[in-house]
Order: structure tokens, then C-alpha cells, then sequence
């Protein structure tokens, strides 16, 4: 572990792209972790800025626009403020949460490029590049979907395989095709800026031996990569969503015009730098950022998840160590994935949860607490709603709200609604009260750590013992038999709610402060932003008996209900209808007159046979008004064909007839297949023969 002293702290979160809703696996991943990081540490009374926005460039927002049929714009205007929102309503703590598409990160990420490419720090190379000619584009990162060279699935992007996790360069790709128009992309001649990693491999392999406390999972990726060598990486795109490279820069190099941006990867991590400045500024102080980017004495601390390691760890830390002026990430601690109900997460398959359908049903705390238990910290981590279930009623409800309401009640009814004071304690009220003293630096010691689900069960561990003491004492039976014992028994409970109410903080937020309020704890320090670094009462002290004897205690409300089973299988079926197959891809256009040539006509089915020795066919007549007809329809495994007798139909009536098993098809029917391949009959009313268009 690093011996550094620090004056103060800087925490980052990767930057979401602003192209769908927040779902579990991002708070899993970058979020919770650092926000109860963050909230511990102004706890501690640290000076903490934690900093977060929107991802708004780069080609999966293209990609999305298009799907959408809208234009990029529209796409990060309808998700930056929902991802905000709801951020804001799970209790994310940051001191400011910007957007890539503002004007600042527009100056701050060009005047970095700039300053690279003043110093000389990239390599210009002009090569021949994937282009689709139909769409007139070159084909970037997830432009390009084919065969993954390394495990052979056929839906890789040209930037990454999702099957294998593996990163690609869309030349790599098998077979390529453009995600824009399908075409199959042809080779042209396009320049552009690279960062030649390669050359920054010692100094960068320097600067994670010093580091020797990262997490193991993230040591273990970067070693891969140093092993396999780093090599350049191109740093600029031809696409037309992006932060445009600055215009003497391109200039200098003979493609002004040519409208190239610089690649969401160089420009995301800057939005770091981007919302810091934006942050000062909102704080009347706008030099301020520069201390915690360029004081040694900073420590700059990058919560991301797996996938986005190489970035944190190698690419970034190289473009800081060319640009000179900049502190280095302190630690990077990537957190693993998380799974759901033992399955992986899947936006597009819709197996997930979203954050804003969460919050609709559930408070927040429930999710902070049950996530922060089983955080993928080291390796993949499931989420199951049973489990959900499991922490909130019989850890939460049970451990936790059970012992306040048992402190409080007796409070109430024994001695006025008044903390008691406490006289002679005996030999297990002051072992008590010396063990609470402890868990303030041994919780700490956890989230210093990042072992954030060691810090929660620890938290848990403080309410374990509460309800020990608590029945040990019995002061149910003292209460009669020797007052001044039951008195201590509620005075030292009531001093471990007290601690609980900052100890859980992090984790349970709300809950904390509810807590609060019920124990009338006023003058403790906040762990939001800007609020209370100056109180004096905060983490370290929780442990030390700081409620008042002789105060009035607030109003007793139950911290946490139980989460019936109805609710929760409510949730599992949500989610299970989400996971349905993929639509089948839309067909090109057609004109009208390609539709009109189909003599589409209503019919009833006549008679139906299952055609011998065939799985699929059954031979129906079906009577179209000025005509019989025999057509064979491959309906067999999802029909009995006394189904069929007399259902109304549509037929395709001038379909040209087709040979099956010796048989003639003269037309055939119309059916809706969906995704799981379930077939319905297409009917209408009307007499047999009346045209269908
Ligand atoms: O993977 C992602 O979702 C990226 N938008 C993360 C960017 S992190 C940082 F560099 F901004
Ligand atoms: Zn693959």
C-alpha cells in the first residue's frame, strides 16, 4: 500500500453512455461501490469531489439513433436527464454530474488533443480502412458487425465481441458487414492520429509495479496486456458524432474538413478533468479543479467496471503522463459483473433490472444494502430477487430494524421517550461499550480497502450485537427487579443506534437519516456534498457514546417493512417477460406495386389431413369463394388438424404452385410467428374471395 499522504481526494465513475437506462450491473459495477467510498470519506470529514456525466459521443449513441430513427441529439436529450434523475433518487452523491456534449468538455478535450499533438506525442498514419459504399462512411468500432476471430460468434462488433469480451479493430473482423445498410464494406485510403502506447509501455509497467495494492483481477488484466506488448491505437474517427479534432491540428496535417472527431475513448476519460472544472465553477471558485488534478498532494481514484480496465489503467495514465501536467490514478478498483438470477445481464434480450422501474416499486436502501452484500468485487456476483428478499426481511427488518424499535420502544415506555443516563454500568455494559468504540476504525479500515461487502457485514455485525446485549440484559425482567440496570441497558442501546445511524450511512443513506431523526441525533456530519466538513462529530467519533443522556428522543417509525413474496414474484415474472428472443430483422423496403402484385383472399378451411411420412405438412382445402384450392401448409407441429376445419384464413392466391411430398401446393396461408416461434392464423371477416389489401 502506498505511503503517500493526501490532502485530498478525487473520485470518478465511469462515465455511463448516455444510450439507455442505468441497470443493476452499472451500479454493481462503477456506481455504489464509489458512492459509498465517497460518502464514507466525508464522514472521515476528508475533502472529497466525486465526479460523474453522461458519455455522450462515440458511435453506440449513432448506433442508437438509428435503431430509434432519430438523430444522436435526441437520443442523449432523452437519456442524460433520466440517468441523472434517477441516479439522484438512488442517493448517488456526486458533487456535480456533467455531459460530454457541453461546451467545456468540448474546450477542455481539444485543448488536451492540442497539447499532444504540440509535443509531438502522436503518430499520424494513413491506411486503408472498412467503408461502406451505400452509405458513404467509414466504418468505426460497432459500424461493423461479423465473425469474432477468436471464438467465432457471428454478432461481434468491430470494436469488442460480446461473447468473449475480446477487443477488436474492425479490420480483425470475419466477414464484416455494416450495422448501417447490411452492405458488405469495401477498403479505402484515411488518415488518422494514433497514441503509440508501445512507447509508453515501460514508464506505464513503472507505474503499476509501484502499485502493487490494485485489486488482483485488475493486476491480472493489465499484465495480459503488457505481455501481449501495447500497440498503437488510433485516437481519431472518421464518424459524424464526436468532439472534432481541433481545426489547426487537422490543418497542420492536410485533411482539414475532412470532418474527423476524436474517438469516444480519448475524450470520455477527459470528461473527468471536464466535470471538475464544471464543478468548480458552479462553486464560484473556477481555478479550483486545477488542485485536484495537479497537486501531487491529490489522490485521483477511478471506480469502472471489468470491461473498462485497459482504459483506466493504461490508456489513460499514458495520454496523462504525455500531457505532464496531471496526477495519476491513485487506484483503479474494477469491480467484476453481476449476474441476474445466475443468468448474464443482457440490455438487448432485456434480462435486466432498471434502475428507474426499481425505484418505482422499492426505496432505495433496499437495493444500496442488498447490491452493496454481494458486490462482484473480486469475482462475477449474482443478484437474485429471493436474495433480495432474503437481506431485506431477515437483515434489514429483522437485525437492523428490529433492534432500534426494540431501544426505542423501551425508551419510550420505561422511561418517558428519554435517553437514561447511565450509572454504574457493570462489567458487560462497559465490555459493550468498549467493543462499539472499535468498529468505527475497523469498518473504516474495509472501505479504505475498497472491501466494501466486508465493510456492510461489519455495519450488520454492530445491530448483531446490539440485539445480543439487548437480550443478554432482558431488561423486560430489570425493568422491575433493578431500574438503574434496565437504564443502562437502554442507554447503551440507544449509543449503538446512534452509532449506527453514521455507520450505516454510506450504505443506507435514507435510512440513516431517519434514524437520525428519530433519535433527535442532531450535528452530525452529512455525507453529501459541500455539507458539514466543518462539524466536528462524524465517522470517527460515531463510536464514542455521543448521544446526550436526559435528551428526548423523537418520534419511533418502523425503519424497514418485510417485502412479501407477491411482490417479489411480481419482479421475476417482470423479468422474465423481458427476456424474450430478439425481433426478426425488418425486411428492405418495398414499393406499393411490389405489394399490390399479391392476390391476397379470405377462405375457410374445408378439410385438413397430416400428409403421410412429412413432420411439418397438412394438406387443407380451402374454399376462396370463386375457387377450391389444395394447399399445404407447414403447420403440423403446432396445429391438430381438426384445428383447422372451418377457420376463416388468408391466402397468398397466386402464389405459383410448388411440389411437396408428390403433392401440389396451389397457394399458401397467412400466419403471425413470434419471437419464440409460436404461430397464430391471420383471419378477417368477410365472404370467401373478398380481397385482402
Ligand atoms: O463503458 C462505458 O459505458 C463508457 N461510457 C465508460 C466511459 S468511462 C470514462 F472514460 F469516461
Ligand atoms: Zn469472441
Amino acid at each position: 500500500m502506498s505511503r503517500k499522504v493526501f490532502k485530498r481526494i478525487l473520485v470518478t465513475s465511469a462515465l455511463p453512455y448516455a444510450n439507455g437506462p442505468i441497470h443493476i450491473g452499472h451500479l454493481a459495477g462503477a456506481y455504489l461501490p464509489a458512492d459509498l467510498y465517497c460518502r464514507y470519506q466525508r464522514l472521515k470529514g476528508r475533502d472529497v469531489v466525486y465526479v460523474c456525466g453522461s458519455d455522450e459521443f462515440g458511435v453506440a449513441i449513432v448506433v442508437r439513433a438509428l435503431s430509434e430513427e432519430t438523430e444522436p441529439q435526441a437520443i442523449i436529450d432523452q437519456y442524460h436527464p433520466m440517468i441523472r434523475d434517477s441516479f439522484a433518487a438512488f442517493g448517488m452523491s456526486f458533487d456535480h454530474y456533467g455531459r460530454t456534449s457541453g461546451h467545456v468538455h468540448k474546450e477542455t478535450s481539444q485543448d488536451f488533443f492540442r497539447r499532444l499533438a504540440q509535443h509531438h506525442h502522436f503518430v499520424l498514419k494513413t491506411d486503408k480502412q472498412l467503408y461502406d459504399p451505400q452509405a458513404g462512411v467509414f466504418l468505426a468500432d460497432r459500424f461493423v458487425k461479423g465473425t469474432c476471430p477468436k471464438c467465432g460468434y457471428d454478432e461481434a462488433y468491430g470494436d469488442q465481441c460480446e461473447r468473449c469480451g475480446t477487443s477488436l479493430s474492425p479490420a480483425e473482423i470475419v466477414n464484416p458487414r455494416s450495422t448501417l445498410t447490411d452492405a458488405v464494406p469495401v477498403l479505402r485510403s484515411t488518415t488518422h492520429w494514433y497514441l503509440p502506447l508501445g512507447e509508453w509501455q515501460n514508464r506505464l509497467e513503472e507505474y503499476v509495479a509501484a502499485h502493487p495494492e490494485w485489486k488482483p483481477n485488475v493486476l491480472g488484466q493489465i499484465g495480459a496486456w503488457f505481455s501481449d506488448g501495447l500497440r498503437d491505437r488510433a485516437i481519431t474517427r472518421d464518424v459524424p458524432w464526436g468532439v472534432p479534432i481541433p481545426p489547426e491540428v487537422a490543418q497542420d496535417a492536410g485533411v482539414s474538413g475532412s470532418g474527423k472527431v476524436i474517438y469516444v475513448w480519448f475524450d470520455a476519460p477527459i470528461g473527468y478533468i471536464s466535470a471538475t472544472r464544471e464543478w468548480a465553477e458552479r462553486q464560484g471558485d473556477p481555478d479550483r479543479w486545477e488542485l485536484y488534478w495537479k497537486d501531487q498532494a491529490s489522490k485521483l481514484i477511478h471506480f469502472i467496471g471489468k470491461d473498462n480496465i485497459v482504459f483506466h489503467t493504461l490508456m489513460f495514465p499514458a495520454m496523462l503522463m504525455a500531457h505532464g501536467a496531471f496526477v495519476l490514478p491513485e487506484n483503479v478498483p474494477a469491480n467484476e459483473f453481476l449476474t441476474i438470477e445466475g443468468k448474464k445481464l443482457s440490455t438487448s434480450r432485456g434480462w435486466a433490472v432498471w434502475l428507474h422501474e426499481y425505484l418505482e416499486e422499492f426505496p432505495p436502501d433496499l437495493l444500496r444494502y442488498a447490491l452493496a452484500s454481494t458486490l462482484p468485487e473480486s469475482k462475477d456476483a449474482d443478484f437474485s430477487w429471493k436474495e433480495f428478499q432474503l437481506r431485506v426481511n431477515s437483515e434489514l427488518a429483522d437485525i437492523l430494524g428490529n433492534f432500534v424499535n426494540r431501544a426505542l420502544a423501551f425508551a419510550a415506555s420505561e422511561f418517558g421517550n428519554v435517553v437514561p443516563h447511565l450509572k454504574n454500568p457493570d462489567v458487560q455494559d462497559l465490555d459493550v461499550l468498549r467493543q462499539l468504540e472499535t468498529f468505527p476504525a475497523r469498518i473504516g479500515e474495509s472501505y479504505e480497502r475498497f472491501r466494501f461487502r466486508e465493510a456492510v457485514a461489519m455495519t450488520m455485525d454492530l445491530a448483531r450485537m446490539g440485539n445480543k446485549y439487548f437480550n443478554d440484559r432482558q431488561p423486560w425482567n430489570t425493568r422491575k427487579s433493578n431500574r438503574q440496570a434496565c437504564a443502562n441497558t437502554v442507554y447503551v442501546s440507544l449509543q449503538i443506534c446512534a452509532a449506527l445511524s453514521v455507520l450505516i450511512d454510506p450504505v443506507l443513506p435514507f435510512t440513516a437519516a431517519r434514524l437520525r431523526s428519530m433519535l433527535r441525533l442532531e450535528g452530525i456530519r452529512s455525507s453529501m456534498p459541500g455539507e458539514g466538513a466543518e462539524v466536528s462529530v462524524g465517522w470517527d467519533e460515531a463510536g464514542a457514546q455521543i448521544l446526550c443522556d436526559g435528551v428526548e428522543l423523537g418520534k419511533r417509525v418502523i425503519l424497514f417493512s418485510k417485502v412479501e413474496d407477491d411482490r417479489i414474484k411480481a419482479q421475476i415474472t417482470r423479468l422474465s417477460a423481458g427476456d424474450a428472443k430478439p425481433y426478426a430483422k425488418p425486411k428492405d423496403r418495398i414499393d406499393y406495386s411490389t405489394f399490390a402484385q399479391l392476390d391476397l383472399r379470405m377462405g375457410t378451411v374445408l378439410t385438413a389431413e397430416r400428409v403421410r411420412k412429412s413432420k411439418k405438412l397438412v394438406r387443407l382445402e380451402v374454399d376462396l369463394g370463386y375457387t377450391r384450392r389444395q394447399i399445404l401448409a407447414g403447420v403440423a407441429e403446432h396445429f391438430a388438424p381438426s384445428e383447422l376445419v372451418g377457420r376463416r384464413v388468408v391466402a397468398v392466391a397466386n402464389l405459383a404452385p410448388r411440389k411437396m411430398m408428390g403433392l401440389e401446393s396451389q397457394g399458401m396461408l397467412l400466419m403471425a410467428e413470434d419471437r419464440e416461434g409460436h404461430l397464430s392464423i391471420v383471419t378477417a371477416e368477410g365472404e370467401n374471395g373478398s380481397v385482402v389489401r
